[in-house]
């Protein structure tokens, strides 16, 4: 049996639309690197929550259904995240589920590698 595969929508500033599909339990930092989609900078720590370039934000109504809030160290790192807003997150503690197919995330028009 295969692992069954979900939709995934990034929304860029400019309004690009990119629809990719995952695996069940990928996180969105995997999505991107699965599908190699070529967002400058994104997931630059490798998913450690140390850099903050992989923020997204979110629809209210998906944000409120994730299954987990942000723990304190994503918290932290979001702190430092251009464009940050009530609704983002980051994109490698984000991880998706049936429950998330056809997610919509939105990625910032700007990144801060909170490393460097
Ligand atoms: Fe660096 Fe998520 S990839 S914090």
């Amino acid at each position: 049996k295969s692992t069954p595969q979900y939709e995934v929508t990034f929304v860029k500033k400019n309004g690009e639309r990119i629809k990719v599909t995952c695996n069940e339990g990928d996180s969105l930092l995997d999505v991107v690197l699965n599908n190699n989609l070529d967002f400058d900078g994104y997931g630059a720590c490798g998913g450690t929550l140390t850099c903050s370039t992989c923020h997204v934000i979110l629809k209210k109504e998906d944000f409120d259904r994730l299954p987990d809030t942000p723990t304190e160290e994503e918290n932290d790192m979001l702190d430092l995240a251009y464009e940050y807003t009530d609704t983002s997150r980051l994109g490698c503690q984000i991880r998706i589920t049936k429950d998330l197919n056809g997610l919509e995330v939105c990625l910032p028009s700007s990144i801060n590698d909170a490393r460097s």
